[in-house]
């Protein structure tokens, strides 16, 4: 509406500006994020895969892993393999419908995947620093509350935000400083009164969704670095120490550049440092969590030996039997 009044067109296409315009950079950016794309896939449908089939596998801990897992494969679809093809063809374009799209999957995997991460430490918190109570406290009961829970709000939260947003007007400039259909970038294109109402909207539900939950991620481990500076031996106790460790800095990579980006200030020094951080979010942490997070662990490396011996019997037999595979 306020764009007819002030006499401007409204456009339904928009531009995505990517990392510039060197033609030599986008192919080997190209590479890269295909590679970042084709290992975060490969690692996380392992995974999910090995904790739906294995029976052993289904306790709390694995199932959150598993959903951790699925949840990454998704999210690294809504925004990789479109910037793949703009890297790859030059066509920058993006329709707004498609752009709220993106947003609306991005912005709800994203929510979600807070919740998740602050669910897996308060189980982690609960098996190391309440080991008596664990099994009553983390039945499979209040893991599938927590698992449904987490994915129910991160879709349901952000319904208030599309439907705000698919209120926005854009009459030009069309280009949207970022990779991907980023909150921020979109709606300062907006030519409508609504923007400011819409940013309020979204600082708000980052500090539901991302402060909050990396609070609670936060004080689990400080909890459970505590327990573990007190076991006596000394080899067990570094073992658990670097597991923690490591997932110290991955949460804390992920939870803070998503809280540099959606609630700091949106200044002008800080816009390009954003584009730069919101690869950390988009294409770093999924790649890297299930390293850190599955593969190191002892059951999981036990599954996937196991899962991987019987592929090879399946396949020699297959061979021997003169069937083919495809
Ligand atoms: C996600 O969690 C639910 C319940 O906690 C579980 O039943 C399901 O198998 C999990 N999904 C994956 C892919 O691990």
């Amino acid at each position: 509406m306020e764009n007819r009044d002030r006499g401007n067109q409204s456009v339904t296409e928009l531009i995505l500006l990517g990392f510039g315009n060197l033609p030599e950079l986008q192919t080997l950016l190209f590479l890269v994020f295909l590679v970042i794309y084709i290992v975060t896939m490969a690692g996380n449908i392992l995974i999910a895969a090995l904790v739906v089939a294995n029976q052993h596998l289904h306790t709390p801990m694995y199932f959150f892993l598993g959903n951790l897992s699925f949840l990454e494969t998704c999210y690294s679809s809504t925004v990789l393999p479109r910037m793949l093809a703009s890297l790859l063809t030059g066509d920058r374009t993006i329709s707004v419908s498609s752009c709220i799209i993106q947003l609306y999957f991005f912005g709800a995997l994203v929510g979600t995947e807070c919740f998740l991460l602050s669910m897996m430490s308060y189980d982690r918190y609960l098996a190391i620093c309440k080991p008596l109570h664990y099994a009553v406290l983390m039945n499979d009961k209040f893991c599938l509350q927590l698992t449904v829970g987490s994915w129910m709000s991160g879709f349901l939260a952000m319904i208030i935000v599309i439907i705000l947003m698919s209120q926005l007007t854009f009459c030009g400039p069309t280009e949207i400083n970022s990779f991907f259909c980023d909150f921020i970038p979109v709606i300062k294109l907006s030519c409508s009164d609504l923007h400011v109402k819409i940013v309020l909207v979204i600082f708000l539900l980052s500090f539901i969704m991302i402060l909050l939950p990396f609070l609670l991620t936060l004080t689990s481990y400080m909890c459970i670095i505590s327990t573990i500076l007190r076991i006596p031996f000394k080899t067990g106790r570094q073992k658990a120490f670097s597991t923690c460790s490591s997932h110290l800095i991955m949460v804390t990579i992920f939870y803070g550049t998503l809280i540099i980006v959606y609630m700091l200030p949106d200044t002008t020094a800080l816009r390009d440092l954003n584009k730069v951080l919101s690869v950390f979010y988009t294409g770093l942490t999924p790649q890297a969590n299930p390293l850190i997070y599955s593969l190191r662990n002892k059951e999981v490396k036990e599954a996937l030996r196991k899962a991987l011996s019987k592929t090879m019997t399946s396949i020699t037999n297959h061979q021997l039997c003169g069937r083919h595979l495809l």
